[in-house]
């Protein structure tokens, strides 16, 4: 059975459809000092419960759902399309938490297994109790591109994305990578990008990255682009977060189209990582 979390209702159904599973219809209740609890009737060997753990308030939603399925089922799956505060994945200054490991090691109580979707760094199944999967979405975000891109450019807007950029033009089957450098102050959250050295006139240029949360490194890096006449740029990622006036900072970079898969169901979503997730069930 495949047990969604509010989160992530349209991946739930595509891979209960995937799989020949039924989807259970969780219920929730808010009380009200602003605490809630979900309800689902089940009975399964196997539960799946999927969730994107998008906010604070979703974490607990998953411990919830974990915990009321590993009342019903022998076995527990847990998919975290988005891993939330998966990006926190060290101390980044004395005194701060390793946000990655602390839910990680919460999640790893209620269930058998974990599969995620393209995190940020990979070692972060490592901080997980049980076994971690990361699926790659990456590849599914070649399918919404146009066929007739000229002399496509798959840009990583930092170095950190370089792999993920190959990736996607793998899957596009033709084109160059390459990578601008990034810099961002850690108490304005504010972005810098130095564009790279690739002569990117008149091509078109795929902007990838794993996630668009602010959209401050994507829209800086499609503003550089049309500075230099380039042809049509896509922005596409795997986590289309979209966070606070992301949409617009986009919209107003010039950018072509924005793509993103299912992780997080947004406008932007095109492309479902569902088949993907089936695979490694
Ligand atoms: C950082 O290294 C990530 O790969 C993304 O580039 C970053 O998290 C995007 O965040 P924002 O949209 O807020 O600039």
């Amino acid at each position: 059975m495949i047990v969604p979390g509010s989160t992530a209702q349209s991946l739930a159904a595509a891979l209960a459809a995937e799989t020949n599973d039924s989807l259970a219809v969780p219920e929730t209740t808010r009380f009200a000092d602003g605490e809630f609890k979900v309800r689902v009737d089940s009975e399964d060997d196997v539960a799946v419960v999927v969730c994107s753990t998008v906010s604070s308030e979703s974490h607990i939603e998953l411990l919830q759902l974990q915990e009321i399925a590993s009342r019903f089922a022998e076995e527990v799956v847990t998919v975290l399309p988005y891993m939330g505060y998966a990006r926190q994945d060290e101390a980044f200054a004395e005194g701060e938490p390793v946000s990655a490991r602390a839910v990680a090691q919460a999640i790893s109580t209620g269930t058998d297994r974990v599969l995620t979707v393209t995190s940020h760094e990979t070692y972060v199944r490592d901080f997980f109790d049980v076994p971690c999967e990361v699926v790659d979405g990456a590849p599914l975000l070649a399918d919404p591109l146009p066929e007739d891109l000229t002399e496509p450019l798959f840009l990583a807007p930092d170095e950190g994305a370089t792999d993920l950029a190959g990736t996607v033009r793998d899957a596009y089957g033709t084109g160059e990578t390459d990578y601008f450098q990034k810099s961002r102050d850690r108490t304005t959250g504010a972005v810098e990008l130095h564009p790279s050295e690739t002569d990117a006139s008149d091509r078109d240029v795929v902007v990838t990255d794993d996630i668009i949360a602010t959209g401050s490194t994507m829209s800086k890096a499609v503003e550089h682009l049309g500075a230099d006449g380039v042809g049509r740029v896509f922005a596409v990622c795997v986590h289309p977060m979209l966070a606070d006036s992301a949409r617009t900072k986009l919209a107003a970079s010039g950018v072509e189209s924005v793509f993103g898969t299912d992780t997080i169901e947004r406008s932007v979503t095109t492309v479902s990582v569902a088949p993907a997730i089936a695979a490694a069930l």
